[in-house]
């Protein structure tokens, strides 16, 4: 399982520091490996090099994502980080298309494809996030809104392999109305939108689905239980890493074989 914690536009220097020391016990990384999970942290841009060098410096069994990259990879598009930029610093994944990003930036679903192009051909692996409104649920519009925007992703994948590029991917399953609301999507409609995702494109490969949207202390357990799923991206639970150590405690031990070869680390 894939334990992603989204950081988002938190922390500090000092707040990171801590964080990392919480994760460098030597308990943890037993637990971790005992129980097959693989833990990731979405840091914003500013600290990512600062992050990805103290993991390795403590030796920290985490991978280090960016939240975003730029649609473009390099010139005169001030403030914006491209995928090389990524790549110099030794962070090789990150978000794509987080719902904060499409409705407070105005991200679009072609912005979403392009950027999953320059990850995947950077090797840069992207987890790519997707899911409904408040409103689509209750227009009936899900699916639909989940078919625009998983179809031009899919298509962008083949390609991709097509031309020889086996950068791996992760898609996380986020509804717009469950992100820190504290109201998480409900198991039988994850499962369902997971296998509307699963079968209805035609992926190259299984895709890995993950899942965003209140995640908890209360409800990690439960969330687990469901097969289609392989890990979670948290956002406010995770921002403390006794938390998220407290959560990864509470999932059974899990099969890791299938997944083996596209491992976070
Ligand atoms: P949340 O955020 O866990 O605070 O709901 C999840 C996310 O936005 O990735």
């Amino acid at each position: 399982m894939y334990l992603v914690a989204n950081w988002k536009m938190n922390m500090s220097r000092s707040l990171i520091d801590g964080y990392l020391e919480v994760l460098s016990s030597e308990a943890m990384f037993g637990m971790l490996e005992e129980k097959g999970l693989s833990v990731a942290i979405a840091a914003s841009h500013i600290y990512l090099d600062y992050v990805n060098r103290e993991v390795h410096r403590r030796n920290i069994p985490v991978r280090v994502l960016a939240q975003d990259v730029s649609t473009r990879l390099s010139g005169a598009f001030t403030g914006e980080v491209g995928v090389p930029n990524l790549l110099d610093i030794g962070v090789k994944g990150s978000l794509l298309g987080h719902s904060e990003r499409r409705r407070f930036f105005r991200e679009t679903d072609e912005d979403v494809v392009t950027k999953t192009n320059l990850c995947l051909n950077g090797g840069v692996v992207p987890v790519i996030c997707f899911g409904e409104s408040q409103s689509d649920r209750e227009t009936g519009a899900t699916f639909e809104t989940l078919q625009t925007q998983i179809e031009p992703v899919c298509q962008e994948i083949v390609r991709a392999r097509e031309e020889g590029i086996y950068t791996p991917f992760y898609l996380a399953y986020e509804p717009v109305w469950a992100i820190g609301s504290g109201v998480n999507a409900g198991l039988e409609d994850i499962q369902e939108v997971i296998a509307f995702v699963c079968k209805g494109f035609s992926w190259p490969d299984p895709p890995i689905c993950l899942y965003g949207g209140s995640v908890g202390l209360d409800n990690i357990r439960e969330l687990a239980s469901l097969k289609v799923l392989s890990g979670f991206l948290v956002g406010s639970a995770w921002l403390d890493p006794h938390v998220l150590l407290h959560s990864a405690k509470l999932l059974p031990k899990m099969e890791r074989s299938t997944h083996e070869g596209v491992r976070f680390k």
